[in-house]
């Protein structure tokens, strides 16, 4: 190759990376599998020693991802989070082992090989034995402060237990003074299902595989979101304490020995871990979630029998699991060899203990027989290919997602081609790529369409995305997804009014607006199905029933973008009618706690436009009058005041305070600001105290907050 088109490769290879990492780490949306993603790394890597004129110090390859996002304080981590070079190979896993040989001096090294989960990377500091602090890797040296969130993840204890062997030693420290500890968010294959069918009913996007959306929960502002999913963490390693482990040669400077102390017992070695296998023990003991299972072994042909064994237990396992991590066992060992990279920052170290096989995902070949495109209530139009039946991971896929028309192109994909479909922790399977070798003489690039596939309006781009948009208000596509969507669980809850039975009322001309439902009579439905006097009557009673529906349930069934489930509460709280909202100002709605401009503008365009107006007028005209949020008693303690909670109370649990300030008028949010009335605060308040503090907002323990309330209960 010229050294031209080398350094053309590399620099390509380098925006494409970058582009990844982007959707990847920010906006966890990625669009390549890791597979090809850790192609594209090696590719470059190879190219990069190959030319090494064109190495730079900034190459993806030099450096990890940057997950950090506005909104969140910055924390500098006390030891750098590494990461690990990824092999899919294993040839190199037994370089691995021999580098490690030669550096140790003997064969027979104990090993633990852990299943590598494939979920988000975060660091959790205990301060004696209290947890203070959660934080995303970032850029390996700063991250994201995601304590509010981490707090609600059930399983994860917010005071270490003291271990059995401590509690009879009254010198021995229970705790460090200091730990981080490093684990992975995930969220189980169910919950993810849960979650995405919610967003599905919603109209909203949804995720392509549980990582992204733990993810991207991870990164919600308002941690009453997060608690709604069901996060859960393991965690696996070590990162910065103090004082440090016993059996590591602190001489040598161990990286995460941050502070040598001198232990209780006159200098000897004061915690009971000294290698990968006690940590993990000492975990457990603490009562934090450990992985279940994990090998401890000698010898590199051992490794290889856990790896086997791993793969085949893996698709038991609750969360997604992408490979092994195979770890030297001693710390003493792992200081010897330490980090590649020593003397730079630390975020550009990899251990050289350690190393990360992974799995090559499941994929299958077959042929796209057709290419359609779905039109859903926003517009967006998503293409799918239409695939000849495969069996893969399991399951027979007849259909995949293309994801978008830039992709379309890149991969260039064609109807009649033969492609490699994959299923890797995704629920929807994914086209990977086109076997061109199998391609048809006379197949023809595909064209995205120029109009929508339903009404025949030409599609828009989305401004600065990838989406195309039907923005026709009268496509019949738009409007069928839109009366399912006002209909569904997510809106008004209606029973008996599934897709089928709105596609069916459509086709039959009974319907072609939402207010329509309400003028359904069962006359009108008796010709739909044989002896249906039944269905009829129930469906039009059902419908009649849910006039007088919760008004944030009508308020989220209008589909307004940027208004999901919890605003239509904040919006029914203030606002009480839809005649309320429909006029309410820019201002009005900006002064609503949680809200910012994005929101309030989406609102107000929605009601700016003379379609939605009527709509909204002819509901009313059908005598849709929603219910209003019950309202406190006039005068109760906390009417119109929001209220923040933060830390563990002493006896009242979250939902219960929360109930309590709702019965009361108040309004609980998530964090704090010159809107918040009153901060209650119990043990291991973090950052919100702070900030009510600096802000001067009230801050109340339970036992004041009970007391403010005694005057109304
Ligand atoms: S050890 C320096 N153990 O995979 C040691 N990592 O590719 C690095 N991961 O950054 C971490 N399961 O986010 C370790 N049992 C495990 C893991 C694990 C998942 C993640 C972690 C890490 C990445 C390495």
């Amino acid at each position: 190759m010229m050294n031209a088109e080398a350094h053309a490769r590399i620099a390509h290879l380098r925006t494409e990376i970058a582009r990844h990492d982007e959707r990847y780490y920010r906006q966890a949306q990625s669009e390549i599998t890791d597979f090809d993603y850790d192609a594209l790394k090696k590719k470059l890597a190879d190219l990069e020693a190959q030319f090494s004129e064109f190495a730079l110090v900034d190459s993806p390859t030099q450096r990890v991802g940057d997950d950090r996002t506005e909104g969140f304080a910055r924390v500098k981590h006390r030891f750098g989070m590494t990461t690990l070079d990824n092999t899919y190979d294993e040839t190199e896993l037994r370089e691995f082992h021999a580098r490690l040989v030669k550096a140790i001096g003997r064969d027979d090294l104990a090993y633990t090989v852990e299943p590598k989960i494939d979920g988000v990377a975060v660091s959790l500091t205990y301060e004696k034995g209290k947890l203070t602090r959660a934080v995303t890797r970032g850029d390996g040296e700063e991250g994201d402060d995601i304590t509010a969130n981490v707090r609600t993840i059930r399983g994860l204890p917010h005071a270490l237990k003291p271990s059995d062997d401590v509690k009879d030693d009254l010198f021995a420290p229970a705790f460090p003074d200091v730990i981080e500890i490093r684990g992975e968010i995930f969220l189980r294959e169910e919950e993810f299902r849960r979650i995405n069918q919610l967003q599905e009913e919603a109209g909203d996007a949804l995720y392509a595989n549980p990582r992204n959306l733990a993810a991207g929960t991870v990164k919600q502002l308002d941690s009453r979101v997060v608690a709604t999913r069901r996060l859960e963490i393991v965690v696996y390693g070590l990162g910065a304490c103090e004082p440090g482990p016993a059996g590591i040669d602190q001489g040598r400077g161990d990286l995460r020995v941050v502070r040598d102390r001198t232990g209780p017992h006159g200098g000897g070695p004061s915690l009971g871990f000294h290698s990968q296998s006690t940590f993990q023990a000492q975990l457990r003991a603490w009562g934090l979630p450990v992985e279940n299972k994990f090998w401890v072994v000698r010898g590199i042909d051992a490794v290889w029998a856990a790896i086997g064994e791993l793969d085949t237990l893996r698709r038991g396992f609750p969360f997604a699991t992408d490979g092994a991590v195979v770890k030297l066992d001693p710390f003493a060992q792992q200081a010897v060899v330490g980090y590649r990279g020593a003397g730079q920052a630390a975020r550009k170290l990899s251990p050289r203990w350690a190393c990360a096989y992974k799995f090559a995902p499941d994929r299958a070949e077959t042929r796209i027989n057709a290419i359609s495109v779905q039109v859903g209530r926003t517009g967006a139009v998503t293409p799918v290919a239409e695939l000849e039946p495969v069996l893969l991971a399991g399951t027979t896929v007849k259909r995949a997602t293309l994801h978008n028309a830039d992709e379309i192109a890149r991969k260039d994909v064609r109807v009649g081609d033969t492609v490699l479909v994959e299923k890797a922790g995704e629920i929807i399977p994914a086209v990977v790529s086109v076997v061109l070798e199998k391609r048809p003489a006379d197949s023809v690039p595909y064209v995205f369409p120029t109009e929508c596939p339903a009404c025949g309006s030409p599609l828009v781009r989305e401004p600065g995305g990838v989406k195309w948009l039907c923005v026709n208000a009268a496509c019949p596509e738009k409007v069928r997804r839109k009366i399912e969507h006002f209909a569904s669980k997510a809106g008004l809850d209606i029973d008996g009014l599934g897709e089928e039975v709105v596609d069916l009322l459509l086709t039959r001309g009974l319907i072609t607006t939402i207010p329509d439902l309400f003028r359904l009579k069962v006359g009108d439905l008796l010709p739909l199905k044989k002896s249906g006097e039944v269905w009829a009557g129930n469906l039009v009673n059902g419908i009649a029933e849910r006039k007088n529906a919760d008004l944030w349930r009508v308020i989220h069934g209008l589909g307004i973008p940027q208004v999901g489930a919890a605003s239509a509460k904040d919006l029914a709280r203030r606002f009480r009618s839809l005649e309320g909202l429909a006029t309410a100002s820019l201002n009005d709605l900006v002064q609503i706690d949680g809200f910012g401009e994005k929101t309030a503008e989406a609102v107000r365009t929605w009601f700016g436009d003379e379609v939605n107006r009527a709509l909204v007028a002819d509901l009313i005209g059908v005598g849709v009058a929603p219910t209003p949020p019950a309202q406190a008693a006039a005068g109760a303690t906390l009417a119109g005041k929001t209220v923040v909670l933060t830390g563990t109370l002493p006896t009242l649990s979250r939902e219960q305070a929360t109930e309590m300030i709702e019965s009361a008028g108040g309004k609980v949010s998530g964090s704090v600001s010159r809107k918040t009335h009153y901060v209650l605060a119990g043990d291991e308040a973090g950052s919100k105290l702070e900030k009510a503090k600096s802000l001067g907002v009230p801050v109340l323990d339970e036992a004041a907050f009970m007391e403010l309330l005694g005057g109304t209960t």
